[in-house]
């Protein structure tokens, strides 16, 4: 390397670098994507049940099985490889408002926490489908002491 192309590469290196740890200093919502087993497959999060569910969360469970289950994992406890778990932080309340998860089920969601990719948009659920998913992921949430 000429002593010029030195002289322009290092500040630029430096400006990188420091702004790639001031993003990760300031981000505290990004998390890795591994699980502790580091197993393909393997849920993310240990995942505490509710001791009851009411009606409507029980519609909801139906429907998380069936269309979001891949990904988010058994109790929304994340898929390793394939998704995140819901009940985390990440997706507390006043994080991540209930309107979040029609919007994700509509438009998808472009990969920006995590490093799964993005989600792709999610048919034939109705919204009041998606508000009882919403009502057993919050119960989920709730006994996990993310409110
Ligand atoms: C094909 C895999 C896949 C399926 C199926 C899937 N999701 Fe997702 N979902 C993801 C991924 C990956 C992310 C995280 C994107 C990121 O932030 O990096 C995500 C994020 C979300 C978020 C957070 C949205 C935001 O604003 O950040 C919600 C809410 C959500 N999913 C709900 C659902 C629900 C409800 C279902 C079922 C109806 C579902 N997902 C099905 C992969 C999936």
């Amino acid at each position: 390397m000429s002593r010029l192309t030195y002289l322009v590469a290092a500040p630029a290196i430096t400006v990188a670098a420091g702004f790639a740890l001031m993003r990760f200093a300031t981000d505290d919502d990004a998390a890795p994507a591994a699980s502790a087993s580091g197993e393909p497959g393997a849920a993310l999060v240990q995942v505490a049940l509710p001791d009851a569910l009411s009606e409507r969360a029980v519609l909801g469970k139906r429907a998380f099985e069936a269309k979001c289950i891949s990904c988010h994992g058994e109790n929304a406890a994340g898929v390793d490889g394939a998704g995140p778990p819901l009940v985390h932080k990440i997706y507390e309340p006043s994080h991540h408002g209930d309107a979040a998860f029609w919007l994700a089920t509509q438009n998808g969601v472009r990969a920006h926490h995590w490093t799964f990719g993005s989600m792709p948009p999610v048919d034939g659920l109705t919204k009041g489908d998606v508000d009882a998913i919403l009502t057993y992921v919050r119960a989920l949430q709730a006994a996990n002491g993310i409110l």
